[in-house]
């Protein structure tokens, strides 16, 4: 059954273990991410001024750029840190994806770039695109990022952990039932296989699904290396796993090796 509160995990991680306003900032890996989630939207989004509405937009990192580039922004999420945070840069309320306070057909684009890693229920995951939907107008745009099944693999095998049975144990849960329990390091999690995520949103009611790696195939090694020397790793580098993850696009194949996951759907236009 569907737990409709935020699970305590959850708001434990996020209100007291890290302060998510850095993570996209600091880590080569989180600029990457940024980087890749800017370009891919950008591509999709319609022009300014257009009415976005940011689901889980944490500390608002997204809003930031978005408002930079014209579009109205609100921002909801369930953490009272974040709001805060957020309300300097766009409106910004409590809320839960589940349960959106919004009216039918109100916003341009849903952005969906946190919640569904954190509902491990599908039923939840159905609500929050249920709810993106209705509040997307006919024709807008719903886009939804997730964690890629494989990417805890990657990350811990690149990071040199993977020789020890606790965590070749904790990985192994992971890619067996596709959720984290939250008891170390992250919090609880759903990993998503991108063809499971466009099934998701193709099943959701949007239209035109389509899901890219957000940070392709290499990152796992960025950030092996900025963890073993302790600083960021360098522009070439950098620039270099960037290029990988553009060049990896047109080959679903990749998709797997990419931490995080986004798919973009539209929402049907009413017939005329
Ligand atoms: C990793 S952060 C991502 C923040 C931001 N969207 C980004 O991409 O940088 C995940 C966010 O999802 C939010 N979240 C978790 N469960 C949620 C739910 N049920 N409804 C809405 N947001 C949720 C968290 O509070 C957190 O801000």
């Amino acid at each position: 059954m569907s737990n409709l509160e935020l699970a305590p995990e959850v708001a434990r991680f996020y209100s007291e273990t890290i302060d998510e306003s850095e993570r996209l900032s600091t880590a080569a890996d989180g600029r990457l991410e940024l980087i890749r989630t800017q370009e891919l939207l950008r591509r999709y989004l319609p022009p300014a001024p257009a009415k976005i509405l940011d689901v889980g937009g944490g500390p608002g990192t997204h809003a930031r750029w978005l408002v930079a580039d014209g579009y109205e922004v609100d921002l909801v999420d369930p953490i009272a840190r974040h709001v805060e945070q957020a309300s300097s840069i766009c409106r910004a309320s409590i809320g839960d994806a589940r349960y959106l306070q919004a009216a039918d057909g109100s916003y341009d684009v849903v952005l969906l770039l946190g919640p569904l890693y954190h509902l491990p229920d599908p039923a939840d995951r159905r609500q929050a695109l249920a709810e993106a939907r209705r509040v997307v107008r006919p024709g807008g745009l719903v886009a939804a990022a997730a964690i890629n099944r494989y990417a805890s693999l990657f990350e811990h095998a690149a990071l040199a952990h993977m020789h020890t049975e606790r965590m070749q144990a904790s990985v192994s849960e992971i890619l067996r039932t596709a959720v984290y329990d939250g008891r170390r390091g992250f919090t609880l999690a759903y990993f998503h296989r991108a063809a499971e995520l466009v099934a998701e949103l193709t099943e959701s009611g949007l239209q035109h699904v389509t899901v890219f790696g957000i940070e392709g195939p290499a990152w796992s090694q960025l950030k092996a290396v900025e963890q073993r020397e302790g600083h960021y790793p360098g522009d070439a580098l950098f620039e270099s796993v960037l290029a990988a993850a553009r060049l990896a696009e047109p080959h679903p194949e990749l998709l797997s090796a990419s931490s995080h996951l986004l798919a973009i759907g539209t929402e049907l236009p009413t017939p005329r």
